[in-house]
């Protein structure tokens, strides 16, 4: 299976540099060996959709409220991000699960809504600094996946340690290594043969000096990015360390 790298713009980009980006993007996605996915705020996704519509790189929110409509103030329904041209949505990051108190239950209800919209859910786990330090990172990330992902799941997996996420410091191979083969394990035990093909990407800090190191570690299928997302130039440079399939 293809590598997939995703941007994740998070709370970044405003319309017009958005689509500045995302046609910059588009400009270098030619021929790289992996799928391209950028992920930009509510606000941005219907022109970024529009710039990149037919070239291949697909566009994601970066949640979803977990009903298909109602009382809701401030929030967003998974039909209307496809309705905006999302084929996909990030979901359960662990700045949602922290600064919004997402819970794995929700995170589950989540993913149903998505795939009930048609939209692909990339799932976020990853255990925080202090979890890694009592030793706890595979029963954490354990727990994550089985109360995170429904049965059957079709979706992506992506571990990012929390203590990883927008801080400079990157998982060593070695313990992407572990927690990939971990969270492989994991899949399978609780989905079967159907947890072979579910793709598990790494995030926390990848950029492109450790893109190619952190690539090429088994079980890892791709990255979220964030901080290296928001230029043109390092999403691609990203992209072109990932292994042809
Ligand atoms: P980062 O963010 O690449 O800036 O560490 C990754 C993420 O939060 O998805």
């Amino acid at each position: 299976m293809r590598q997939l790298i995703a941007g994740n713009w998070k709370m970044h980009m405003l319309r017009a540099p958005a689509v500045e980006l995302a046609r910059g993007v588009r400009e270098g996605a030619q021929g790289v060996a992996c799928d391209l996915l950028v992920c930009p705020p509510f606000t941005a996704i219907e022109p970024v959709a529009s710039a990149l519509a037919g070239s291949g790189v697909a566009v994601g929110g970066q949640d979803c409220h977990a009903k298909g409509q109602g009382a809701h103030t401030g929030d967003v329904a998974a039909v209307m991000l496809r309705d905006a041209g999302a084929t996909w949505v990030i979901i359960g990051h662990s700045e949602r699960r922290q600064n919004h108190g997402e819970t794995d239950e929700l995170v589950r209800e989540k993913v149903l809504a998505a795939v009930d919209a048609g939209l692909t859910p990339i799932v976020c786990v990853g255990e925080t600094e202090d979890q890694r330090a009592a030793g706890q990172e595979t029963e954490v990330v354990g727990w994550q996946i089985s109360g995170s992902l429904p049965k059957p799941f079709s979706g992506v997996v992506a571990y990012e340690p929390v203590w990883a996420i927008g801080t400079g410091r990157t998982a060593t191979g070695q313990d992407v290594a572990i927690m990939h083969a971990f969270v492989r394990d994991e899949l399978v035990r609780q989905f079967g043969e159907a947890g072979h093909d579910i793709r598990i990407l790494y995030g926390g800090s990848m950029r492109p000096a450790n893109a190619g190191s952190l690539l090429a570690v088994p079980h890892v299928g791709g990255g979220l990015i964030g901080g290296a997302s928001l230029k043109a130039e390092d999403f691609l440079a990203i992209a072109r360390a990932a292994k042809p399939a």
